[in-house]
């Protein structure tokens, strides 16, 4: 059965990290790849961690959650959604997971980027694991929108005027890499970019 979540509840019990449309544009880019194996980076108070992992529940598949900070907030938040089954919690800043990377299966559907948002991270980030990402699969980047609310009392996020620094990132990557565009919010309080990864990667 379908987990039934209220995306402005969700967003106050997660502390507004993500905007209602970036929630929105995560359920559209789910649905586009039929993602089951979904690799997140920065889970925070997890509002992308329960709407990943209903997504990849729907399908009978599995979150897995890559934070180097964990709160208890996340897996709180998880548990009220009955989500808590179907996310692994990997506690390690990206990439440098040891041996807890084995848990992560060598091909995902979709890979969302939300960790440290300065560019050389982004860009380690999408290197590192965008190997896994199947061709056809999708990456999101957060924190793109002109109108993000940056948290400066959140340094683990990335520099203040981070949000240029991702879309500085991805404009880099994109001069490589065949990356399609499916789907962007330029919204409030974060914003998001989808791509579907071309074959030729
Ligand atoms: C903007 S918050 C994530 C927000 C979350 N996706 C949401 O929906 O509310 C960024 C998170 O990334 C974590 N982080 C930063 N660098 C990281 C890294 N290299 N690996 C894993 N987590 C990281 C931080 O601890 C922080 O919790």
């Amino acid at each position: 059965m379908a987990t039934v979540i209220d995306y402005e509840v969700l967003r106050r019990q997660s502390h507004g990290r993500l905007a209602v449309e970036d929630m929105q544009l995560l359920e559209r880019a789910c649905a586009v790849c039929s993602a089951r194996t979904i690799l997140e980076i920065g889970a925070a108070d997890g509002g992308s961690s329960v709407i990943l992992a209903a997504q990849a529940a729907k399908r009978d598949g599995r979150l897995y959650s890559i934070e180097g900070n964990p709160k208890a907030g996340m897996m709180a938040n998880l548990a009220a959604y009955g989500l808590q089954d179907r996310c692994t919690l990997l506690p390690a800043w990206s990439p440098w997971l040891g041996p807890l990377e084995q848990e992560i299966p060598p091909v995902i559907d979709l890979l969302f980027i939300d960790g440290r948002h300065d560019i050389r991270w982004c860009l380690m980030d999408y290197h590192y694991w965008q190997p896994r990402v199947r061709p056809g699969g999708v990456i999101v980047f957060h924190d793109t929108g002109g109108m993000c609310r940056e948290d400066r009392a959140q340094p683990d996020f990335g520099s203040p005027g981070y949000v240029s620094l991702v879309r500085r990132a991805i404009a880099l990557i994109l001069a490589t890499d065949p990356l399609v565009q499916i789907d962007a919010n330029d919204g409030r309080d974060g914003g998001a970019i989808a791509y579907r990864k071309g074959i030729a990667l």
